[in-house]
């Protein structure tokens, strides 16, 4: 058969000549001007290699590597909020150092853990902190969920916790009932040092007891808390007696302030209409001038806020707590009753003196700005949200603020200890073999360090060496089919091969 010839066709490509004006050839322009004078001086070198321009050149790698990695910058839609922050590397020491510190002392102090939600219903913080409060009023981050309701990130843990007194039948066990908790909270303000929009607290809170003594041990608790770690605070007390009292010198205070008024900062003025008291909180120059001479709350108290006021100072007088009477202290949370107090880092204190009107400061210098926690008696907080009428007393220490503190006072923290093994493994069958092993001495208790991403023996001694273990162990083939293992003491550089079986007891007599 004769084979048939295959012939491609072969596609017509029409070309378009471009119709126009023909281009003009590129002539370079011979710039006019005066002609360069030629350099004068001694003759450039040449570059030898030598180590000085090694390191020059090693310099210009890390230049060009740095560019690179800009290249790979996060997407301004993707980045982390303003006023938030993420907690990562010594930070953690700091965060876990502080935690463990608080945790023991409230379990030692009797007090048991409470979870509350981070979302909660609008209502209850717009019914407990108060509807004129700043955080109400301007710092919450609220939003109505899918069903419709109107809810907020929590801003503040106590009302939350009066919330599950009720709703968990709290009531009906033995009183009072202590609680500790810690978490993250959200309040819409200016970030500037020290004030966040995410923050976390600790805190403590008492419900059912009215006593003096119980104030008195809060304040004592906190004391002891600063001291444990190494912290210098000086403890501001006040009494904010009960509405009768207040009711008596909010229209002194109204009074005092009346001629006043057109020297003092636009918010106060509004403040004085809504709520006076909150004018003494304010730390603008032009209102603080008047507030150090305002009348005193103390002088208004009936005479059970006073008695009451007077049995807690006893009591601190008698346990040997420091503290300072600030008649100004009013905190700025709308539930308060009776005794209230804050936490002021003494560091903080005297930097305030440099300012102007140094008697007040010193006296009673910028508590909200810069106090390391907070709190007080609040006795109708329960009642106001559907509970029957409960005394109670609490605190939150500002976690953030705390950590600063450590930080600029070059507290030293005990940090974790760090592992004193390595586990290196070479071959991929006794990496398997290896990673087990490495499980079953983490069940044994024994703090490890390992690379398994890493194939190179001699990465990993490397990795050993810079966490500076005290033995590493070595996982190759042989040893996989072997069931033994090599410890190496990273001190002598002596090397040891021994049954995996008695592996835990050899580390026990080494460590
Ligand atoms: P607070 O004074 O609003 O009280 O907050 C307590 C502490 O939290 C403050 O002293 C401060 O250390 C820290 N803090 C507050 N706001 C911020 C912020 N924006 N950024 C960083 N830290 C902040 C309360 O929250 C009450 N619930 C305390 C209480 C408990 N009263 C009775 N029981």
């Amino acid at each position: 058969m004769p084979k048939k010839r295959i012939i491609k066709k072969r596609k017509k490509v029409s070309v378009k000549k471009k119709v126009g004006r023909p281009k003009k050839a590129k002539t370079k322009k011979k710039k006019v001007g005066r002609p360069k004078k030629k350099k004068v001086g001694r003759p450039r070198k040449k570059t030898v290699k030598t180590k000085t321009n090694k390191k020059r050149k090693g310099r210009k790698t890390l230049k060009k590597q740095k560019i690179e990695e800009g290249k790979f910058k996060i997407k301004p839609e993707a980045q982390i909020l303003r006023g938030m922050s993420d907690i990562v590397g010594e930070d953690i020491d700091y965060w876990q150092y502080t935690f463990k510190k608080m945790i023991n002392l409230s379990e030692r102090y009797g007090f048991n853990q409470i979870i509350v939600p981070v979302v909660e219903k609008q209502f209850l913080f717009e019914k407990s902190t108060g509807s004129t409060s700043d955080v109400v009023e301007k710092q919450m981050y609220s939003f109505k969920d899918r069903a419709g309701h109107n809810v907020v990130l929590r801003p503040e843990f106590t009302p939350s916790i009066g919330r599950a007194y009720i709703e968990r039948g709290l009531f009906n066990l033995p009183q009072p009932i202590k609680l500790y908790y810690f978490g993250p909270l959200f309040r819409y303000e200016r970030p500037q040092a020290g004030r966040s929009r995410q923050f976390h607290q600790f805190g403590l809170e008492i419900i059912g007891s009215d006593k003096p003594l119980i104030d008195a041990q809060l304040i004592l608790f906190s004391q002891t808390l600063f001291s444990q770690l190494g912290i210098k605070a000086s403890i501001q007390i006040n009494s904010l007696g009960c509405e009768e009292c207040r009711e008596n010198y909010r229209s002194r205070l109204v009074q005092y302030f009346k001629f006043k008024k057109r020297w003092m900062c636009n918010d106060c003025k509004k403040r004085l209409a809504k709520n006076p008291l909150r004018v003494l909180d304010c730390n603008k120059n032009s209102c603080r001038k008047f507030i150090h001479q305002a009348p005193q709350l103390v002088d208004y108290l009936c005479d059970d806020c006073q008695k009451h006021f007077v049995k807690t100072l006893e009591c601190l007088d008698e346990i040997g707590v420091v503290y300072e009477f600030n008649p100004y202290l009013v905190r700025g949370l709308d539930y308060y009753t009776q005794t209230v107090f804050e936490f002021w880092p003494i560091r903080a204190k005297k930097e305030k003196l440099k300012t102007q009107h140094t008697r007040a400061w010193q006296a009673y210098g910028l508590s909200s700005q810069t106090a390391l926690g907070g709190g007080g008696r609040y006795d109708n907080l329960i009642k106001g949200i559907g509970g029957r009428l409960t005394p109670a007393t609490g605190l939150s220490y500002g976690i953030e603020r705390i950590i600063d503190e450590l930080k600029k006072e070059e507290i030293k923290i005990i940090k974790p200890r760090p592992p004193q093994i390595f586990f290196a493994h070479v071959g991929e069958k006794a990496s398997r073999h290896a990673l087990k092993l490495f499980n079953k001495l983490q069940n044994e208790r024994f703090k490890i360090a390992a690379n398994f991403a890493k194939d190179s023996l001699r990465a990993q001694m490397e990795l050993a060496h810079k966490r500076g273990v005290k033995i590493t162990l070595i996982l190759g083939q042989q040893e996989a089919l072997d069931n033994t293992i090599i410890i190496r003491n990273m001190n002598t550089g002596n090397q040891e091969v021994v049954d995996q079986e008695k592996l835990v007891k050899e580390l026990r007599k080494r460590l």
